[in-house]
């Protein structure tokens, strides 16, 4: 079995690499086939998303991600790094992405926010990946009348939201069955066909309790009062925004793990994209001191999801919560002055605790 290992740019690299330690670690049987993606992959084939990279992810069980971005393509006309993810997610219809925001005990004091407002934190994000304003067409940058404009576009379709409604519904009702769903219906039209599609698609799951929240509220509770939701059901703009907001709950947007389904199911497993939702972190690419715990706790993911490896999985998110209550902390979970580990450090910590 392969698992496609695509690290990218920016810290993608270290965290990656770190991540790629620990699974290897519990899962010395599989091949671990590296390809390229992201900035990297643009400046060795002059694509971010090279044929060899899909056909490696083509014939892989799952795909380890790191992140994709680089200051030096936003010129005008250049080729963006950033359509490596969302070639991905596209062309493996990946339209869920689950992003679970979970308290890691001792991380509390991390958070910006209050320590009684996280203790027991445990939400999820369920963001539509594959529509939206990514993906909609017209979007491009025109004259209009010989001034500058641009334009995106926000589509929905009835099936796109209802197989997202049902993947937040299943979930909640492994959970705390309650469901959230954002929108911005008081003003936009896509919202108002999305809160019509879920209200019709809970008409299945009844034992799921589910509310209506507008989007700029629902960043407001996020600050306000974390512990209140379960499971957020949203598309794709919202959905990025309000998770690096739930992150950094957890103290640090370099906590947060997320995995990307799409319809297709193995008998052993599903096919799925596992990343940190971090990014590249340009600020401090290379210096070995990025936070790896997400990228750490997406490789438990895999283990879970595509492997079916609830023992695996479950290894690797003990020895995550084992080295913090250590006492072991990269440099943006550390208080003022405390002292730090760097990437690799951490991850022998881990290593050691696994
Ligand atoms: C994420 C990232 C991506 C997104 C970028 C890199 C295109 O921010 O996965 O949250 O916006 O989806
Ligand atoms: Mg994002």
């Amino acid at each position: 079995m392969t698992i496609a290992v695509l690290p990218g740019d920016g810290i993608g690299v270290e965290v990656t690499a770190a991540a790629l330690r620990v699974l290897r670690a519990v899962r010395a049987d599989l091949d671990y086939a590296h390809g390229d993606v992201g900035g990297a992959a643009i400046e060795r084939h002059g694509s971010a998303l090279p044929a060899e990279t899909l056909a490696l992810c083509r014939r892989s069980a799952a795909m380890l991600f790191g992140a994709v971005g680089d200051p030096r393509y936003d010129a005008p006309g250049s080729p963006r790094p950033e359509s490596a993810i969302l070639g991905l997610r596209k062309e493996f219809d990946l339209f869920a992405n689950i992003r679970p925001v979970k308290q890691i005990p001792g991380l509390e004091d991390a958070s910006s926010l209050r320590p009684e407002l996280l203790r027991d934190l445990d939400l999820v994000v369920v963001r539509e990946t594959t529509s939206g304003l990514y993906f909609g067409q017209p979007k491009k940058q025109f004259s209009d009348d010989g001034v500058e404009a641009a334009v995106d576009t926000m589509i929905y379709r009835r099936p796109e939201i209802e197989r997202i409604a049902r993947v937040a519904f299943e979930l909640a009702r492994e959970r705390r069955r309650r469901v959230t769903s954002v929108d911005k219906q008081n003003v936009l039209e896509t919202s108002r066909l999305w809160r019509r599609v879920v209200v019709a698609v809970h008409e299945e799951y009844h034992e799921v309790e589910l509310e209506h929240m507008l989007v700029d509220t629902a960043a407001m509770q996020l600050m306000r009062d974390p512990q209140r939701f379960d499971v957020i059901l949203t598309e794709n703009t919202f959905g990025d925004i309000l998770s690096d907001e739930a992150a950094m709950l957890t103290g640090s947007l370099g906590n947060l793990p997320s995995a990307t389904f799409g319809a297709a199911q193995r008998a052993d497993g599903r096919f799925g994209l596992y990343e940190p939702i971090s990014g590249t972190a340009p600020d401090i690419a290379g210096k070995g001191i990025a936070n790896p715990i997400a990228a750490i706790l997406s490789a438990a993911l895999l283990c879970r999801h595509s492997l079916c490896d609830e023992d695996a999985a479950a290894r690797i998110e003990n020895a995550v919560a084992k080295t913090i209550a250590s006492g072991a902390r990269t440099r943006d979970l550390a208080r003022d002055g405390a002292p730090s580990l760097g990437t690799e450090a951490f991850t022998d910590r881990v290593m050691g605790a696994l």
